[in-house]
């Protein structure tokens, strides 16, 4: 299947980046590429580390990134684990970090994945590296669990009413596709959610049941310390979130890492624990016709640091 991938926010990125400096830089959601390429390209003195959790997108930025030959490095591993991995190619220290979270349009637009509620297809929703589907916790776990996910990583106001359908549903036959959970959250929020809300009525549980099911908040405030910690004096770090849940934790973990330790006694913070400045007052948000050209920008925010 041919996806048309356009990177969100190409231009500030590497604007914030900076890798015209040379040096290694790590793409942790390496994705189908785009980024990486633009990375690749402005500097023959840039080397690329590339991760993704998603087998079948390291094998699309393979292609798109063969020319470039040693100086491209792929490997799939879950950022959560970023020294980790790095150590064990050999990488100690970098010139720059990016993270361009959540999905990729050739996850949300293959309908066996099971991401979106636009096509029916099994209830999957697996990045790569995990074992529970969606299917399984809508299934499996208790009606209260279900209702937690949807307010908690879907800010879905019907929380505890989609959750009692889905519970009643699944004791008459298991919920097994993303056309029946639509059908099931669209009848439990009632024709006035559908005409009153700006997005489609599904869009929060679906969202909610992905965060989940890839278990994506959990390990991102480590990731962005240990890209901290990995930094060269100088290298940089930009994170492109879409939605305030991953917004939230990426600018309190800056604003953490930039503030470092505050003395009790005289309340200012302690110079030589400040790791990074923040290069970003307020996240970097798409313009108008980056919107127009690529709608999937649209919730895109983007946060950059420099390390002292
Ligand atoms: C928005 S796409 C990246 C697109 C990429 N910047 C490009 O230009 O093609 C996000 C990618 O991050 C990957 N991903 C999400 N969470 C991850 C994690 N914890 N570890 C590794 N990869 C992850 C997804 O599999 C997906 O391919």
């Amino acid at each position: 299947m041919e996806v048309r991938h356009v990177p969100v926010l190409l231009a500030e990125t590497l604007e914030y980046l900076a890798p015209e400096r040379g040096g290694v830089f790590v793409d942790g959601t390496v994705g189908l590429g785009g980024h990486a390429e633009a990375l690749l390209r402005a500097s023959p003195d840039v080397q690329l580390i590339g991760i993704d959790r998603d087998r079948e997108a390291l094998a699309r930025a393979a292609e798109r990134l063969a020319g470039f030959g040693p100086r491209a490095r792929l490997v799939q591993a879950n950022f959560h684990q970023l020294m980790a991995t790095l150590a064990g190619l050999g990488v100690r220290a970098i010139a720059g970090f990016l993270a361009d979270l959540g999905v990729s349009s050739l996850q949300l637009e293959t309908p066996g994945r099971g991401f979106s509620f636009r096509f029916d297809g099994p209830l999957d929703m697996r990045m790569g590296l995990s074992e529970t589907t969606a299917a399984d916790l809508v299934n499996q776990v208790s009606e209260g669990e279900l209702e937690t996910i949807f307010r908690d990583y879907g800010e879905e106001r019907h929380a505890r009413r989609i959750a009692r359908a889905i519970a009643r549903a699944r004791m008459e036959k298991p919920i097994r596709t993303t056309g029946e959970l639509k059908a099931l959250v669209d009848a439990a929020k009632g024709p006035r959610a559908l005409r009153e809300e700006r997005i489609d009525p599904a869009t929060r549980v679906f969202q909610a049941l992905r965060i989940a099911v890839n278990q994506e908040l959990a390990g991102l405030e480590r990731c962005i310390e240990e890209a901290v910690q990995l930094l060269e004096t100088g290298g940089r770090l930009v994170v492109i979130s879409y939605h305030s849940l991953e917004d939230r934790i990426v600018k309190t973990t800056l604003r953490d890492l930039a503030q470092g330790e505050v003395d009790p006694v005289t309340g200012r913070s302690r110079s030589e624990t400040q790791l990074i400045e923040v290069l970003t007052r307020k996240p970097v948000r798409p313009t108008e016709s980056e919107v127009d050209l690529n709608p999937r920008s649209r919730s895109a925010k983007l946060r950059a640091a420099r390390r002292l």
